[in-house]
């Protein structure tokens, strides 16, 4: 137990924690392998003002040095609302109110949470981590809490997704559309098409994607294994993906025909 001077323990307490609130006010008290732990009050004293002892803003608990892009976060500014706090949600939303301008960033979907993640590694890459601020995100031990980790889970599924979905879209690349109140639509296949280049050019197909309301158009490959089987499979019947159970054939164009065109 501590005492001063062999005084009374409760006074010994009270000083101690005194002691502590003042050391964290202060910013030093969270002093950890290399990082400095701010509770919210420290944090909002660096927001870039006459007599601020600096420029920091936080985003999912991780605070940067943001003075070097003080013309962005300076009192007057554009984004002054970010400097001295987390206001993490609307690195999202864009609502830079005092509403909207909070740590808390519960509903987002996994798109917005990837938002926040290219935000991180902005900051990252931009600026200097200084420390991490206590509340929403890290404890009073300066480690993670339990939202943070179903943030990060979050974000790593959202990244997975994506990858999932460039995947496909290498496999099954958008048609070259275009649409015209004289002729009609048209569809067609060519080695760029729907932002992928490759080395085959396909024809076009319905994709009927697991819940997707509509089928939409691509482009499918007609040689060699199916994707998803390893080239040297013998057993392949040659067609590429037009096999594949999730597509359909337009009615009124060849199968292996490049355009496919609708006239009104
Ligand atoms: C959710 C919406 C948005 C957020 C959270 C956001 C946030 C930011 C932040 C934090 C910076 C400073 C980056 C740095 O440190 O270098 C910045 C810069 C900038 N933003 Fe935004 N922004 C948003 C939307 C927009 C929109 C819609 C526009 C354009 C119409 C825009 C135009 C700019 C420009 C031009 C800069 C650079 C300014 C300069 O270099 O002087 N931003 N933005």
């Amino acid at each position: 137990m501590l005492r001063l001077g062999g005084g009374v323990p409760l006074l010994g307490l009270a000083v101690a924690a005194a002691a502590v609130v003042a050391a964290r006010l202060m910013g030093w008290w969270g002093l950890r392998a290399g990082f400095r732990l701010f509770i919210p009050e420290e944090l909002a004293r660096y927001r870039g003002g006459p007599g601020d002892p600096g420029l920091y803003l936080a985003l999912l608990g991780r605070v940067y040095d943001v003075s070097s892009g003080r013309r962005h976060y300076e009192p007057g500014a554009h984004y002054s609302g970010f400097a001295g706090r987390d206001a993490s949600r609307a690195f999202v939303t864009g609502d830079y109110s005092e509403g909207g301008l909070v740590d808390n960033v519960s509903g987002l979907t996994f798109s917005e949470m990837l938002i926040l993640q290219h935000w991180l590694s902005f900051y990252e890459k931009n600026y200097v981590f200084v420390g991490r601020v206590i509340g929403r995100f890290y404890g009073e031990d300066g480690l993670p809490t339990p939202e943070l980790a179903q943030v990060e889970a979050m974000i790593t599924q959202g990244l997975e997704a994506n990858k999932r979905e460039l995947k496909e879209k290498q496999k099954f690349p958008p048609c070259n559309a275009e649409w015209s109140s004289t002729r009609g639509s048209r569809f067609w296949c060519s080695q760029k098409s729907g932002g992928v280049s490759r080395d085959w050019i396909g024809v076009p197909r319905k994709l009927y994607k697991p819940g997707a309301k509509e089928p939409h158009c691509v482009c499918v490959r007609t040689t060699g294994p199916p994707s998803d089987q390893t080239s040297d499979n013998p057993t392949h019947r040659n067609r590429g993906d037009l096999d594949h159970p999730h597509l359909g054939e337009y009615t009124g164009c060849p199968p292996l025909a490049i355009t496919c065109s609708f006239p009104l």
